[in-house]
């Protein structure tokens, strides 16, 4: 166990291949409005970072089930009276805190992540009917297609505003809480006295599942021609 420069002893909270999807992640949908709304590389950049988005959510969602106890859905989905009381103290007094993520906090990685989803599965469907066209575009009827492409049109937006909100929201914890939640991303651990011994699994089976999508996620691509 470390200790922070306050004498708190830190502890582990997030696991490696959390941490890693995280920062990919927000990377990768960077390059998706630099590539889809910007003009940076080609389209097909476009496409090929979508694959592995698509990848990196089917693992997440896999790791939400059979990874690390802070990982895991069933440990930070917790029901509304929970979320309710959680946001009442927020602004009154301190909350309870958690070790992993707090009770909204949960809802909106769920949102996310769902959110992510949405945008990756309508972009293989998408056309501009001009030069762009998803990789799935000519498999389904006209309609269909439109129907996809304004979905995907219209949840960039939606996106863009759980992005939004969750930035706020950390940068708000670090400035009217002092409590740095960047940091623990970062480096996997968090200063906390008295926490509960928690479970981490083998980054070995994270590599697995992994490859396992990223190997579904190939053979799509490849079906796709
Ligand atoms: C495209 C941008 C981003 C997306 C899609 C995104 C998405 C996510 C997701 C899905 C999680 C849950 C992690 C997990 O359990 O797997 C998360 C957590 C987190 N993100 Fe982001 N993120 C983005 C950008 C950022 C940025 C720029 C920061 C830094 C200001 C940040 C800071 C954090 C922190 C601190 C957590 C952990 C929160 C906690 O302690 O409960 N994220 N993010
Ligand atoms: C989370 C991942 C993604 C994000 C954030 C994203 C974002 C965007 C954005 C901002 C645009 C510009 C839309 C506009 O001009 O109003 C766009 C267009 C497009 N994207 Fe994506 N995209 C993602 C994934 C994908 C994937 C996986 C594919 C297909 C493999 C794809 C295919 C397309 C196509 C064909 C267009 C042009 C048609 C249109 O304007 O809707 N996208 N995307």
């Amino acid at each position: 166990m470390n200790a922070s420069t306050d004498g708190t002893p830190s502890v582990r909270v997030w696991d490696l291949p959390t941490r890693l999807f995280h920062w990919a992640l927000a990377v990768l949908i960077a390059l998706q409005y630099a590539t889809g709304e910007f003009g940076l590389l080609d389209m097909d950049w476009h496409y090929r970072f979508g694959y592995a988005i698509l990848a990196l959510v089917a693992f997440r969602i896999l790791w939400g089930f059979a990874g690390s106890q802070t990982s895991r859905f069933a440990d930070f989905l917790r029901g509304p009276a929970v979320v309710l009381r959680h946001m009442r103290a927020y602004f009154y007094k301190n909350p309870q805190s958690y070790v992993g993520h707090n009770p909204p906090g949960g809802w909106s990685v769920l949102a996310m992540l769902a959110c992510v989803l949405v945008q990756a599965l309508s972009g293989l469907f998408a056309s501009d009917e001009i030069t762009e066209q998803g990789p799935f575009a000519d498999r389904v009827g006209e309609k269909t297609m439109r129907l996809l492409t304004r979905v995907h049109d219209w949840n960039q937006n939606v996106l863009l505003a759980l992005i939004a909100l969750h930035v706020v929201a950390v940068l708000l914890h670090l400035l009217l809480k002092h409590d740095n939640l960047i940091l623990p991303m970062l480096s996997g651990r968090k200063p906390l006295a008295g926490a509960p011994a928690l479970r981490f699994v083998s980054g070995w089976r994270a590599l697995l599942l992994l490859g396992v999508c990223a190997a579904a996620v190939v053979a799509l691509a490849w079906y796709a021609g």
